[in-house]
C-alpha cells in the first residue's frame, strides 16, 4: 500500500513543474477543463492497482523506471503510524489522489479503498471522478469482497474502462470473464482489443477498432515501456499460428454479437470498454492510458441543487468529499479534499462554504499526494485541491466564489453492522469525544446519539465491520482512548422525525437516536417487526437509507 504513497510523491514532483503562470479567462479555464481526465482505479486489493498505477507514471514519463515506487517501500512505511492496519490488513483505506500529464492531457488519479466495507468512502470518491478503470485479476475475475463496490460504481452511472490484468499468467478464458461482467455487475462489456495467445502465453493484441495486431516484448522486469511493433495479418498468421486463428474467431464472434465499443453507451455507463494486459510487464499499459485520453469525458458542468447546470467557466466553485485528520503524524491535522467543478482556483482566494456561509481559508492549499504535501497556486474544474486545517468543512460542503451556489448532498449509505462505543479508561473521557467527533466527520463510521443523554455511549453505525475496526483502532492510536466495542445486532435502521417518535419510543425493541448531520434515526432489533409497524401504521415516517447499490 505505501508504494502507492510514493506514485503520488513522484506525481507530486510532476506536478509541482507544471504550475507557475496563473490563466484565469474564460478560454483558459474551458481549455484547461477539455484536457483534464480525472479518474478512479477499482479493483479488488492485490489485482495490480498499484502496478497500473506505476506504470501509468512510467508511460506519462514522470519516472524514468518502473520499479522505483515498489522498491522504496520500505523507507516509507516508518513515517506514517495511521496506516499501520492499513499494511496489516491489506486494505487501503486512506484515498489520496496523484497529477499526471500524460499526451497533453492532466490526469487526476484518485486512490479508492478497496474492501467493500469501505464502499461509501468509494461512492464519495467516485462523486468526484468523470470516470473509472476497473482492474481485474485474470484469474480471478470479479470477486466477491470487490463485488460491491464494482456495483456502486455501476450505480453512479460513471463511464467505466475494464483492464483484465495479469494476462502474462495462467487465468480464465476472458470470453468467461466478459460474461461475468454482464451477469454480476450489468455492464455490456465491449472488448477494444482482443488478446492473441491464452492467459500465460500472451503475445498481443488485435485492436478490434482498426484491425491491427500489436505485438509486445517483455522488458527485464517491465522496468521501461514493452516495445510495440505493428504486424500484419499474414504475417501475424504465419508467426503466431493457431493463437493467431483462435483470436480471430473470437473476434469474429464479438463482431457478430455487436459487442463493438460505442461511445454513448460506454459515456451513459451501460456498456464498458475492455483492454487486456499485464501491468507487470506493461503489455497494453499505452493502450488503456490513450483510452482514458480518447474516449474517457473532461470533465462536465455539475448540476446544482436547483437542478441548473453550473457552466465550467463560472466563478469558481467545489464540493467536499474527504475529510481526512492525521494522516501523517508531522502533520496532525485535517485536510479537506474539494472536486473543483467549475472555475479558476487561485490560492488564497475568496471562498465561501454554501451550508454555514462562512468564509474559507484557501492560503494552505496544498496537493493531495498522501503524506507528502505542496502548495498548489491554482487548479480548474476535474482538479483536486486539498484544503489544510478549514475547520468547519464537512463531506458533501459546497465551496464558492462569487454568488452562491450548492451542489446537492452526497447520499449516505445504509448502515448494515452497529457496536456501542465505551471508553475503556474513563479518565480519557474527553480524548474519546473529541476523536468520536473527529471520526464522525471524517465519516469513517456514523455516530449516532441517545436523544436524552447525549454522553451517553454511543452507538456506531457502519457498512461494514471493517470500518468499525479502522475507528477503534485510530481512536485508541491517534487519540489515546482505547475502547471497548459491543457488536449490537439491530436489524433495520429508518430515518425518522418528531411527530413520530413519541409512538416508536412506546414499542419495544426500537431505539432512537440522533445522527451527527441531526437526522432522527431508529434502530430495529427485528425486521419484522419494522415491517409490521410499516403495514399498520403507515402515518409514521420511517424512511429507508439509500441501499448502497441503488443511490438512484
Ligand atoms: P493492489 O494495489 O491492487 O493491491 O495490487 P499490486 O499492484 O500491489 O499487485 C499485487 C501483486 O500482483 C504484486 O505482487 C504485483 O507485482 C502483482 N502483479 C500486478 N500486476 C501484475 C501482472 O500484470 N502480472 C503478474 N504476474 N503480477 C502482477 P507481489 O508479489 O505481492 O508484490 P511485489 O513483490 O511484486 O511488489
Amino acid at each position: 500500500m505505501y508504494a502507492i504513497e510514493w506514485a503520488w510523491q513522484i506525481a507530486s514532483d510532476c506536478y509541482s513543474e507544471r504550475s507557475g503562470d496563473a490563466v484565469s479567462t474564460t478560454t483558459d479555464v474551458l481549455k484547461e477543463a477539455k484536457n483534464r481526465r480525472t479518474f478512479a482505479i477499482i479493483s479488488h486489493p492485490d489485482a495490480g492497482k498499484t502496478t497500473l498505477t506505476e506504470k501509468f507514471l512510467l508511460y506519462a514519463g514522470a519516472v524514468q523506471e518502473a520499479g522505483a515506487v515498489h522498491a522504496r517501500d520500505n523507507r516509507r512505511s516508518s513515517t506514517s503510524d495511521w496506516m499501520d492496519i492499513e499494511k496489516q490488513r491489506g486494505i487501503s483505506i486512506s484515498s489520496a489522489v496523484m497529477q499526471f500529464p500524460y499526451r497533453g492531457h492532466m490526469f487526476n488519479l484518485l486512490d479508492t479503498p478497496g474492501h467493500k466495507d469501505f464502499s461509501e468512502d468509494t461512492y464519495r470518491v467516485l462523486a468526484a471522478v468523470d470516470a473509472v478503470i476497473m482492474v481485474l485479476d485474470t484469474a480471478k475475475g470479479i470477486e466477491a469482497q470487490t463485488l460491491k463496490l464494482f456495483q456502486v460504481c455501476k450505480a453512479r452511472r460513471l463511464p467505466v474502462l475494464t483492464f483484465l490484468n495479469k494476462f502474462d499468467r495462467p487465468g480464465r478464458d476472458p470470453l468467461e470473464l466478459l460474461d461475468e461482467i454482464e451477469q454480476k455487475i450489468g455492464l455490456r462489456p465491449t472488448p477494444a482489443v482482443w488478446p492473441v495467445g491464452i492467459p500465460g502465453d500472451f503475445r498481443g493484441v488485435i485492436d478490434r477498432r482498426n484491425g491491427d495486431y500489436i505485438r509486445f516484448t517483455r522488458t527485464s522486469g517491465g522496468s521501461s515501456a514493452a516495445p510495440e511493433e505493428l504486424i500484419d495479418a499474414t504475417r501475424a498468421a504465419q508467426e503466431e499460428g493457431p493463437s493467431w486463428t483462435a483470436a480471430l474467431d473470437n473476434c469474429a464472434l464479438l463482431d457478430a454479437i455487436g459487442a463493438n465499443v460505442e461511445l454513448k453507451s460506454f459515456l451513459a455507463g451501460i456498456t464498458t470498454p475492455v483492454f487486456v494486459g499485464s501491468a507487470l510487464t506493461n503489455f497494453g499499459v499505452r493502450m488503456l492510458l490513450d483510452a482514458a485520453v480518447d474516449l474517457a469525458p473532461a470533465p462536465a458542468p455539475r448540476v446544482d441543487d436547483s437542478g441548473a447546470e453550473r457552466a465550467l467557466e463560472s466563478d469558481f466553485s467545489a464540493f467536499v468529499f474527504k475529510v481526512q485528520a492525521n494522516m501523517d503524524p508531522n502533520h496532525r491535522d485535517r485536510l479537506a479534499f474539494a472536486r473543483v467543478c467549475s472555475g479558476h482556483f487561485e490560492r488564497a482566494m475568496d471562498v465561501s462554504c454554501a451550508r454555514t456561509g462562512r468564509t474559507v481559508g484557501t492560503k494552505y492549499a496544498t496537493t493531495a499526494f498522501g503524506s507528502d504535501r505542496e502548495t498548489i497556486e491554482d487548479a480548474y474544474p476535474g482538479d483536486i485541491i486539498g484544503l489544510v486545517n478549514a475547520t468547519g468543512l464537512q463531506i458533501g460542503d459546497t465551496l464558492y466564489a462569487g454568488p452562491r451556489v450548492a451542489y446537492p448532498p452526497l447520499p449516505r449509505f445504509a448502515p448494515e453492522v452497529f457496536a456501542i462505543a465505551r471508553p475503556l479508561d474513563m479518565g480519557r473521557f474527553k480524548q474519546f469525544r473529541r476523536g468520536l467527533a473527529q471520526l464522525d466527520e471524517e465519516g469513517v463510521v456514523q455516530v449516532l446519539r441517545d436523544l436524552d443523554v447525549a454522553e451517553a455511549d454511543p452507538v456506531l453505525a457502519a457498512v461494514g465491520a471493517l470500518q468499525i475496526e479502522v475507528f477503534a483502532y485510530r481512536l485508541a492510536h491517534e487519540f489515546n482512548a482505547p475502547v471497548d466495542m459491543q457488536y449490537a445486532t439491530y436489524q433495520a435502521i429508518r430515518v425518522t422525525d418528531n411527530k413520530s417518535i413519541d409512538r416508536l419510543r412506546h414499542i419495544g425493541g426500537i431505539r432512537i437516536l440522533r445522527r451527527g448531520d441531526g437526522a432522527l434515526v431508529a434502530l430495529f432489533e427485528n425486521r419484522y417487526r419494522l415491517q409490521r409497524l410499516e403495514k399498520d401504521e403507515p402515518e409514521l415516517t420511517l424512511i429507508p437509507i439509500l441501499a448502497d447499490t441503488d443511490p438512484s
